[in-house]
Protein backbone atom coordinates (compact mmCIF):
# COMPACT_ATOMS: atom_id res chain seq x y z
CA UNK A 1 0.00 0.00 0.00
CA UNK A 2 1.39 3.70 -0.79
CA UNK A 3 1.48 5.99 2.59
CA UNK A 4 2.56 8.69 -0.05
CA UNK A 5 -0.80 10.98 0.68
CA UNK A 6 -0.10 10.32 4.80
CA UNK A 7 -0.19 13.91 6.47
CA UNK A 8 -1.87 13.39 10.01
CA UNK A 9 -1.17 10.37 12.21
CA UNK A 10 -2.28 8.92 15.22
CA UNK A 11 0.14 8.26 17.51
CA UNK A 12 -1.67 5.80 20.66
CA UNK A 13 1.02 6.05 23.27
CA UNK A 14 2.42 9.33 22.70
CA UNK A 15 3.08 10.77 26.57
CA UNK A 16 4.73 7.34 26.93
CA UNK A 17 8.77 6.86 26.61
CA UNK A 18 8.78 5.20 22.52
CA UNK A 19 6.17 6.69 21.59
CA UNK A 20 7.30 10.74 22.15
CA UNK A 21 10.06 10.05 20.63
CA UNK A 22 7.77 8.61 17.39
CA UNK A 23 5.78 11.75 17.77
CA UNK A 24 8.74 13.86 17.58
CA UNK A 25 10.47 11.91 14.12
CA UNK A 26 6.86 12.37 12.68
CA UNK A 27 6.91 16.49 13.85
CA UNK A 28 10.78 17.06 12.41
CA UNK A 29 9.49 14.96 9.11
CA UNK A 30 6.44 18.15 9.01
CA UNK A 31 3.69 15.41 9.52
CA UNK A 32 0.51 16.80 11.81
CA UNK A 33 0.43 14.32 14.30
CA UNK A 34 -2.71 13.52 17.10
CA UNK A 35 -1.62 11.61 20.09
CA UNK A 36 -3.73 9.61 22.46
CA UNK A 37 -2.48 9.75 26.09
CA UNK A 38 -4.47 8.72 29.30
CA UNK A 39 -3.34 11.66 30.93
CA UNK A 40 -4.08 15.45 29.83
CA UNK A 41 -1.41 17.06 31.83
CA UNK A 42 0.94 15.46 30.06
CA UNK A 43 -0.30 16.22 27.00
CA UNK A 44 -0.54 19.60 27.68
CA UNK A 45 3.44 19.39 28.74
CA UNK A 46 4.57 17.74 25.74
CA UNK A 47 2.76 20.70 24.42
CA UNK A 48 4.55 23.43 25.95
CA UNK A 49 7.91 21.59 25.04
CA UNK A 50 7.25 22.15 21.58
CA UNK A 51 6.49 25.68 20.91
CA UNK A 52 7.27 25.36 16.94
CA UNK A 53 4.88 22.21 16.26
CA UNK A 54 1.87 23.97 17.93
CA UNK A 55 0.01 23.98 14.86
CA UNK A 56 0.88 20.50 13.90
CA UNK A 57 0.80 18.68 17.42
CA UNK A 58 -2.69 17.90 19.10
CA UNK A 59 -3.51 15.44 22.12
CA UNK A 60 -7.04 13.68 22.79
CA UNK A 61 -7.76 11.96 26.02
CA UNK A 62 -8.62 8.46 25.45
CA UNK A 63 -10.37 6.59 28.62
CA UNK A 64 -8.44 3.20 29.49
CA UNK A 65 -8.07 0.67 27.27
CA UNK A 66 -10.25 -1.96 29.20
CA UNK A 67 -13.30 -0.59 27.58
CA UNK A 68 -13.75 -1.71 24.24
CA UNK A 69 -14.72 1.17 21.62
CA UNK A 70 -12.48 3.91 22.87
CA UNK A 71 -11.64 5.47 20.22
CA UNK A 72 -14.46 7.36 18.71
CA UNK A 73 -15.39 9.03 15.51
CA UNK A 74 -13.71 12.59 16.15
CA UNK A 75 -10.47 10.74 17.52
CA UNK A 76 -10.15 9.02 13.95
CA UNK A 77 -11.11 12.42 12.12
CA UNK A 78 -8.85 13.14 9.35
CA UNK A 79 -6.15 10.19 10.13
CA UNK A 80 -4.01 8.87 7.43
CA UNK A 81 -2.25 6.51 9.72
CA UNK A 82 -2.08 4.85 12.97
CA UNK A 83 1.14 4.21 15.09
CA UNK A 84 -0.10 2.26 18.00
CA UNK A 85 2.07 2.14 20.78
CA UNK A 86 0.17 2.32 24.03
CA UNK A 87 -0.05 -1.06 25.97
CA UNK A 88 0.71 -1.59 29.58
CA UNK A 89 4.02 -2.28 30.37
CA UNK A 90 4.73 -2.20 34.11
CA UNK A 91 5.53 -5.23 36.42
CA UNK A 92 4.08 -3.99 39.79
CA UNK A 93 0.63 -5.64 39.39
CA UNK A 94 -1.93 -7.03 41.74
CA UNK A 95 -3.85 -8.40 38.55
CA UNK A 96 -1.99 -9.50 35.57
CA UNK A 97 -4.79 -10.57 33.16
CA UNK A 98 -6.77 -7.55 34.39
CA UNK A 99 -3.73 -4.64 34.64
CA UNK A 100 -1.69 -6.42 32.00
CA UNK A 101 -3.55 -8.82 29.21
CA UNK A 102 -6.83 -7.61 29.05
CA UNK A 103 -5.42 -3.81 28.15
CA UNK A 104 -3.05 -4.65 25.94
CA UNK A 105 -5.72 -6.85 23.65
CA UNK A 106 -8.86 -4.51 23.82
CA UNK A 107 -6.36 -1.57 23.19
CA UNK A 108 -5.49 -3.39 19.54
CA UNK A 109 -9.39 -4.64 19.23
CA UNK A 110 -10.20 -0.55 19.54
CA UNK A 111 -8.11 0.64 17.53
CA UNK A 112 -8.17 -1.51 14.32
CA UNK A 113 -12.00 -1.71 14.35
CA UNK A 114 -12.39 2.39 14.68
CA UNK A 115 -9.72 2.31 11.95
CA UNK A 116 -11.59 0.26 9.87
CA UNK A 117 -15.08 1.90 10.21
CA UNK A 118 -16.96 3.11 6.62
CA UNK A 119 -15.40 6.41 5.65
CA UNK A 120 -11.76 6.02 7.75
CA UNK A 121 -8.45 7.30 5.47
CA UNK A 122 -6.55 4.96 7.33
CA UNK A 123 -3.98 3.63 4.98
CA UNK A 124 -1.37 2.20 7.82
CA UNK A 125 -1.56 0.56 11.08
CA UNK A 126 2.22 0.24 12.75
CA UNK A 127 2.06 -1.77 15.86
CA UNK A 128 4.37 -1.34 18.40
CA UNK A 129 4.52 -5.76 19.58
CA UNK A 130 7.88 -6.66 21.22
CA UNK A 131 10.37 -9.14 20.96
CA UNK A 132 8.81 -10.70 23.93
CA UNK A 133 6.13 -12.24 21.62
CA UNK A 134 9.44 -13.86 19.66
CA UNK A 135 11.43 -15.12 22.44
CA UNK A 136 11.32 -18.56 24.09
CA UNK A 137 12.44 -17.55 27.00
CA UNK A 138 12.16 -21.96 28.10
CA UNK A 139 14.19 -23.36 26.00
CA UNK A 140 17.74 -22.46 25.36
CA UNK A 141 18.05 -22.50 21.66
CA UNK A 142 20.84 -24.79 19.98
CA UNK A 143 24.13 -22.98 19.48
CA UNK A 144 24.41 -20.56 16.46
CA UNK A 145 20.78 -19.87 16.61
CA UNK A 146 19.39 -16.62 15.72
CA UNK A 147 15.76 -15.18 16.43
CA UNK A 148 14.11 -13.65 13.31
CA UNK A 149 10.32 -12.42 12.91
CA UNK A 150 8.99 -15.56 11.46
CA UNK A 151 9.26 -16.82 15.31
CA UNK A 152 6.84 -16.96 17.91
CA UNK A 153 7.07 -16.78 21.58
CA UNK A 154 5.03 -20.33 22.30
CA UNK A 155 3.48 -19.06 25.48
CA UNK A 156 -0.12 -19.86 26.11
CA UNK A 157 -2.82 -17.80 26.64
CA UNK A 158 -4.02 -19.91 30.05
CA UNK A 159 -0.29 -19.89 31.22
CA UNK A 160 -0.25 -15.82 30.83
CA UNK A 161 -3.49 -15.27 32.55
CA UNK A 162 -2.40 -18.05 35.29
CA UNK A 163 -2.64 -15.90 38.39
CA UNK A 164 0.17 -18.27 39.95
CA UNK A 165 2.44 -16.44 36.58
CA UNK A 166 4.77 -14.03 36.89
CA UNK A 167 4.04 -10.32 35.79
CA UNK A 168 6.82 -10.77 33.53
CA UNK A 169 4.92 -14.15 31.77
CA UNK A 170 2.24 -12.10 31.44
CA UNK A 171 3.48 -9.11 29.99
CA UNK A 172 4.86 -11.96 27.36
CA UNK A 173 1.51 -13.07 26.61
CA UNK A 174 0.04 -9.78 26.48
CA UNK A 175 1.85 -8.48 23.89
CA UNK A 176 1.95 -12.02 21.69
CA UNK A 177 -1.65 -12.28 22.21
CA UNK A 178 -2.66 -8.20 21.58
CA UNK A 179 0.19 -8.78 17.88
CA UNK A 180 -2.12 -11.97 17.71
CA UNK A 181 -5.19 -10.01 17.48
CA UNK A 182 -4.06 -7.72 15.07
CA UNK A 183 -2.73 -10.39 12.43
CA UNK A 184 -6.30 -12.07 13.13
CA UNK A 185 -8.12 -8.82 12.51
CA UNK A 186 -6.76 -8.28 9.17
CA UNK A 187 -6.99 -11.64 7.93
CA UNK A 188 -10.52 -11.96 8.77
CA UNK A 189 -12.27 -8.01 8.19
CA UNK A 190 -9.90 -7.47 5.39
CA UNK A 191 -9.78 -3.57 6.40
CA UNK A 192 -8.39 -0.88 4.11
CA UNK A 193 -5.26 -0.77 5.67
CA UNK A 194 -2.36 -2.83 5.99
CA UNK A 195 -0.60 -3.52 9.24
CA UNK A 196 3.13 -3.77 10.37
CA UNK A 197 4.43 -4.91 13.48
CA UNK A 198 7.62 -4.09 15.33
CA UNK A 199 8.95 -6.17 17.75
CA UNK A 200 11.94 -4.16 19.57
CA UNK A 201 13.57 -5.98 22.37
CA UNK A 202 14.89 -4.13 25.72
CA UNK A 203 14.46 0.00 24.78
CA UNK A 204 16.91 1.99 26.68
CA UNK A 205 17.58 5.87 25.90
CA UNK A 206 16.91 9.26 27.16
CA UNK A 207 13.40 10.14 27.40
CA UNK A 208 11.54 12.82 25.32
CA UNK A 209 7.86 12.81 27.13
CA UNK A 210 7.13 14.21 30.37
CA UNK A 211 9.22 12.96 33.45
CA UNK A 212 9.00 15.27 36.42
CA UNK A 213 11.22 12.57 39.06
CA UNK A 214 13.19 9.44 38.46
CA UNK A 215 10.17 7.49 40.42
CA UNK A 216 8.20 8.14 37.01
CA UNK A 217 10.81 6.31 35.13
CA UNK A 218 9.38 3.78 32.08
CA UNK A 219 9.84 0.30 33.21
CA UNK A 220 13.34 -0.50 30.80
CA UNK A 221 15.00 2.73 31.76
CA UNK A 222 14.73 2.33 34.92
CA UNK A 223 16.66 -1.18 35.71
CA UNK A 224 19.52 0.63 33.38
CA UNK A 225 19.59 4.10 35.98
CA UNK A 226 19.47 1.78 39.10
CA UNK A 227 23.06 0.85 37.91
CA UNK A 228 23.88 4.14 38.16
CA UNK A 229 22.08 4.92 41.34
CA UNK A 230 24.11 1.71 42.86
CA UNK A 231 22.19 -1.61 42.68
CA UNK A 232 23.56 -4.55 44.27
CA UNK A 233 23.98 -7.12 42.67
CA UNK A 234 23.27 -5.86 39.21
CA UNK A 235 20.39 -7.19 37.52
CA UNK A 236 20.74 -9.95 35.01
CA UNK A 237 19.39 -9.17 31.69
CA UNK A 238 16.14 -11.05 30.61
CA UNK A 239 17.17 -11.12 27.03
CA UNK A 240 20.57 -9.93 25.82
CA UNK A 241 19.19 -7.73 23.36
CA UNK A 242 18.39 -4.14 23.21
CA UNK A 243 17.95 -1.02 20.75
CA UNK A 244 17.89 2.69 21.11
CA UNK A 245 14.32 4.52 21.38
CA UNK A 246 15.73 7.05 18.95
CA UNK A 247 16.60 4.40 16.33
CA UNK A 248 13.55 2.26 17.17
CA UNK A 249 10.93 5.73 16.58
CA UNK A 250 12.95 6.10 12.86
CA UNK A 251 12.50 1.27 12.47
CA UNK A 252 8.31 2.84 13.10
CA UNK A 253 8.11 6.03 10.70
CA UNK A 254 9.75 4.05 7.80
CA UNK A 255 7.42 0.94 8.74
CA UNK A 256 4.74 3.64 8.30
CA UNK A 257 6.40 5.02 4.78
CA UNK A 258 8.49 2.37 3.43
CA UNK A 259 4.93 0.83 0.77
CA UNK A 260 6.69 -2.76 0.61
CA UNK A 261 6.70 -2.93 4.62
CA UNK A 262 3.22 -3.80 4.07
CA UNK A 263 1.82 -6.80 5.67
CA UNK A 264 5.41 -7.63 7.34
CA UNK A 265 6.42 -7.88 11.18
CA UNK A 266 9.83 -6.50 11.70
CA UNK A 267 12.26 -7.38 14.52
CA UNK A 268 14.04 -4.18 15.51
CA UNK A 269 17.11 -4.22 17.38
CA UNK A 270 20.72 -3.23 17.54
CA UNK A 271 23.71 -6.16 16.88
CA UNK A 272 25.46 -5.07 19.74
CA UNK A 273 24.59 -7.65 22.68
CA UNK A 274 24.24 -5.87 26.51
CA UNK A 275 23.92 -6.50 29.70
CA UNK A 276 23.96 -4.46 33.37
CA UNK A 277 27.60 -5.26 33.52
CA UNK A 278 28.45 -3.57 30.52
CA UNK A 279 26.67 -0.63 31.49
CA UNK A 280 28.04 -0.31 34.91
CA UNK A 281 31.56 -0.46 32.34
CA UNK A 282 30.45 2.44 30.46
CA UNK A 283 29.33 4.48 33.67
CA UNK A 284 32.31 4.02 35.44
CA UNK A 285 34.51 4.81 32.41
CA UNK A 286 32.29 7.98 31.17
CA UNK A 287 31.42 9.58 34.33
CA UNK A 288 34.01 10.33 37.68
CA UNK A 289 30.74 10.11 39.95
CA UNK A 290 29.77 6.83 38.92
CA UNK A 291 33.21 5.54 40.16
CA UNK A 292 31.74 5.54 43.49
CA UNK A 293 27.78 4.80 43.05
CA UNK A 294 27.82 1.67 40.57
CA UNK A 295 28.44 -1.03 42.27
CA UNK A 296 32.17 -2.79 42.07
CA UNK A 297 30.28 -6.09 43.21
CA UNK A 298 30.86 -7.48 39.32
CA UNK A 299 33.53 -8.64 37.00
CA UNK A 300 34.23 -5.91 35.03
CA UNK A 301 35.50 -5.57 31.93
CA UNK A 302 34.12 -8.39 30.20
CA UNK A 303 32.06 -8.16 26.63
CA UNK A 304 28.91 -8.78 26.82
CA UNK A 305 27.76 -12.26 24.99
CA UNK A 306 24.71 -13.56 24.02
CA UNK A 307 23.56 -16.98 24.23
CA UNK A 308 21.40 -16.68 21.12
CA UNK A 309 21.45 -14.17 17.91
CA UNK A 310 18.68 -11.34 17.38
CA UNK A 311 18.34 -10.86 13.16
CA UNK A 312 17.75 -6.91 13.49
CA UNK A 313 19.63 -6.44 10.24
CA UNK A 314 16.69 -7.11 8.43
CA UNK A 315 14.23 -4.82 9.26
CA UNK A 316 17.98 -2.17 9.58
CA UNK A 317 18.32 -2.88 5.62
CA UNK A 318 14.06 -3.00 4.17
CA UNK A 319 13.38 0.23 6.47
CA UNK A 320 16.95 2.04 6.04
CA UNK A 321 17.53 2.34 9.73
CA UNK A 322 21.50 2.20 11.68
CA UNK A 323 21.95 1.53 15.11
CA UNK A 324 23.67 3.35 17.45
CA UNK A 325 26.02 1.81 20.02
CA UNK A 326 25.76 0.96 23.30
CA UNK A 327 28.09 3.42 25.02
CA UNK A 328 26.54 6.67 22.98
CA UNK A 329 22.86 5.22 24.47
CA UNK A 330 23.95 5.07 28.14
CA UNK A 331 26.11 8.18 27.90
CA UNK A 332 23.18 10.42 26.62
CA UNK A 333 20.18 8.82 29.09
CA UNK A 334 22.58 8.83 32.15
CA UNK A 335 23.67 12.33 31.24
CA UNK A 336 20.14 13.43 30.77
CA UNK A 337 19.09 11.83 34.26
CA UNK A 338 21.75 13.44 36.03
CA UNK A 339 21.64 17.08 34.68
CA UNK A 340 17.72 17.31 33.98
CA UNK A 341 15.20 14.77 35.71
CA UNK A 342 17.41 14.62 39.56
N1 LIG B 1 10.56 -0.10 26.82
C1 LIG B 1 10.84 -1.32 26.38
O1 LIG B 1 11.88 -1.90 26.74
C2 LIG B 1 9.91 -1.99 25.41
C3 LIG B 1 10.38 -3.13 24.72
C4 LIG B 1 9.56 -3.76 23.79
C5 LIG B 1 8.28 -3.27 23.55
N2 LIG B 1 7.84 -2.19 24.27
C6 LIG B 1 6.47 -1.73 23.98
O2 LIG B 1 6.52 -0.36 23.65
C7 LIG B 1 5.30 0.27 24.00
C8 LIG B 1 5.56 1.51 24.81
O3 LIG B 1 6.29 1.18 25.96
P1 LIG B 1 7.20 2.25 26.70
O4 LIG B 1 8.49 1.61 27.00
O5 LIG B 1 7.17 3.54 25.96
O6 LIG B 1 6.44 2.35 28.08
P2 LIG B 1 5.61 3.54 28.74
O7 LIG B 1 6.43 4.76 28.80
O8 LIG B 1 5.09 2.96 30.00
O9 LIG B 1 4.44 3.76 27.71
C9 LIG B 1 3.27 2.99 27.70
C10 LIG B 1 2.23 3.84 27.02
O10 LIG B 1 1.02 3.07 26.94
C11 LIG B 1 -0.04 3.82 27.48
N3 LIG B 1 -0.93 2.90 28.22
C12 LIG B 1 -0.55 1.94 29.08
N4 LIG B 1 -1.62 1.30 29.58
C13 LIG B 1 -2.70 1.88 29.01
C14 LIG B 1 -4.10 1.67 29.13
N5 LIG B 1 -4.60 0.72 29.94
N6 LIG B 1 -4.92 2.45 28.41
C15 LIG B 1 -4.42 3.42 27.60
N7 LIG B 1 -3.10 3.67 27.45
C16 LIG B 1 -2.26 2.90 28.14
C17 LIG B 1 0.58 4.82 28.43
O11 LIG B 1 -0.25 5.95 28.46
P3 LIG B 1 0.01 7.28 29.35
O12 LIG B 1 1.20 7.98 28.73
O13 LIG B 1 -1.21 8.05 29.20
O14 LIG B 1 0.30 6.78 30.74
C18 LIG B 1 1.92 5.09 27.80
O15 LIG B 1 1.86 6.16 26.88
C19 LIG B 1 4.46 -0.80 24.71
O16 LIG B 1 3.62 -1.37 23.75
C20 LIG B 1 5.52 -1.81 25.16
O17 LIG B 1 4.96 -3.08 25.30
C21 LIG B 1 8.62 -1.55 25.17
Amino acid sequence: MSTQTVSRVLVTGSTGFIGAHVVDNLLARGYSVRGSTRSAKKGEQMKAARPQYADKLEFVVIEDFTKIGVFDDSVMDGIDAVIHVASPFFYDTTNNEQELIIPAINGVKSILSASAKPGSKVQRMVLTSSFASVVDVNTTPPPGFTYTAADWNPLTYEVAADPKSTSVEAYRGSKKYAELAAWDFVKNEKPQFDLVTLCPPMVFGPVAHPVPDIKSMNESNSVLWSVADGVDPLPGARVPAWIDARDLAEVHVQALLKPEAGGKRFLAASPEPFSYEYAADIMKEKFDWAKDSVTSNYVAGQKPSASYGVDGQTAARELGVTYRSFQDTVVDFVKQVKETIL
